[in-house]
C-alpha cells in the first residue's frame, strides 16, 4: 500500500487531498499545526490504521525533524510528499509591505517545502518512483505579473519554484520526480467562496495529475486543471 504525507493537511486543499489518497487506497501522514481538527479524527476513524495525523510546522526545522522522525516510525518508504501548506497575508498594499510578512511568507511557501523534502529524502529513495508535488500559484509566475498584488506570496511562490528546480535537479538522478503545481482558484479559506473552483474538485484534478507525474515532469511547473505548461 503506498505512502504519502501531506503538509496543511487540517483544512482546505489539503484537507480533501488526504481524503482523496484514502479513498484511492493510500496510506496517509497528515501533517498538521491542528492535529484535533474534527474532519481528520473522522477520517481516521473511517479508514483505520491508515491515516496518521501528526503534528508539523514547516516553519520550524525542530518541528519538521520530529515530523520525519515520527513518521519513520511507522513507514520505511514514502511514495509521495505534497508540500501543501501555504500562507497568503492579504491585504497588502504598495507603501505598506512589511519585512514580517515577506519573511513568515518565505518560511512556509519555500523554505518549509526544501526542509521538508531534504528531511524526507532517506523515505523517498526508499520507494520506486516516488514524487513531491510542491503546491504552488500561477500568483509567482514571474512572466505572469503585471499587477503589484499579495507581494510577499507572490515572491514566496516564485521562490518555491526555484525550491523546485533545485530538488529535481538534486533527486531526478535518484528517481524522484519533484514538480510545481497550479491547482487553480479553489474555494477554501485562502480563494475565498468566489473562486473558480470548489475544493473536492480541485483535489481531484490535482491529485490525478500528481499521480500521473512521471520522470519527464521533472521541474515542470503544470496546472492540474488541463495539465498545461505554465510560465516561470
Ligand atoms: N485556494 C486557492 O485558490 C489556491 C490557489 C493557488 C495555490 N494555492 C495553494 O494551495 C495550497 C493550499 O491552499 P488552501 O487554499 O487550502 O489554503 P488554506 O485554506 O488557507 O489552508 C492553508 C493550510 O496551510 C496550513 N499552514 C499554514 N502555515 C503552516 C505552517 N507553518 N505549518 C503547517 N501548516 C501550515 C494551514 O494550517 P493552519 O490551519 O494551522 O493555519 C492550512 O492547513 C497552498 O500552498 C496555496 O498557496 C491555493
Amino acid at each position: 500500500m503506498p505512502f504519502a504525507i501531506v503538509s496543511g493537511a487540517n483544512r482546505g486543499l489539503g484537507l480533501e487531498l488526504v481524503q482523496q489518497l484514502l479513498s484511492r487506497g493510500w496510506r496517509v501522514i497528515a501533517g498538521c499545526r491542528k492535529t484535533q481538527a474534527l474532519r481528520l479524527t473522522e477520517l481516521a476513524g473511517a479508514h483505520p490504521g491508515r491515516l496518521h495525523v501528526m503534528p508539523l510546522d514547516v516553519a520550524s526545522e525542530r518541528s519538521i525533524a520530529a515530523f520525519v522522525g515520527e513518521a519513520r516510525i511507522v513507514t520505511d518508504q514514502l511514495d509521495l510528499l505534497i508540500n501543501n501548506a501555504g500562507l497568503l497575508v492579504s491585504g497588502e498594499h504598495f507603501g505598506q509591505v512589511n519585512a514580517k510578512s515577506m519573511a513568515d511568507s518565505f518560511a512556509v511557501n519555500a523554505c518549509g517545502p526544501l526542509l521538508l523534502t531534504q528531511a524526507c529524502a532517506g523515505l523517498l529513495q526508499q520507494a520506486s518512483g516516488a514524487r513531491v508535488a510542491n503546491i504552488s500559484s500561477i500568483m509567482g509566475s514571474l512572466a505572469s505579473t503585471d499587477t503589484f498584488r499579495t507581494p510577499s506570496y507572490a515572491m514566496s511562490k516564485a521562490a518555491l519554484n526555484m525550491v523546485t528546480r533545485l530538488l529535481a535537479a538534486e533527486l531526478s538522478p535518484q528517481g524522484i520526480t519533484v514538480a510545481s503545481l497550479h491547482p487553480g482558484w479553489v474555494q477554501t479559506d485562502m480563494g475565498g467562496e468566489n473562486a473558480t473552483f470548489g475544493v473536492e474538485q480541485a483535489a481531484i484534478a490535482l491529485i490525478e495529475r500528481i499521480l500521473a507525474l512521471d520522470a519527464s515532469d521533472a521541474g515542470r511547473f503544470i496546472a492540474s486543471e488541463d495539465g498545461r505548461e505554465l510560465a516561470w
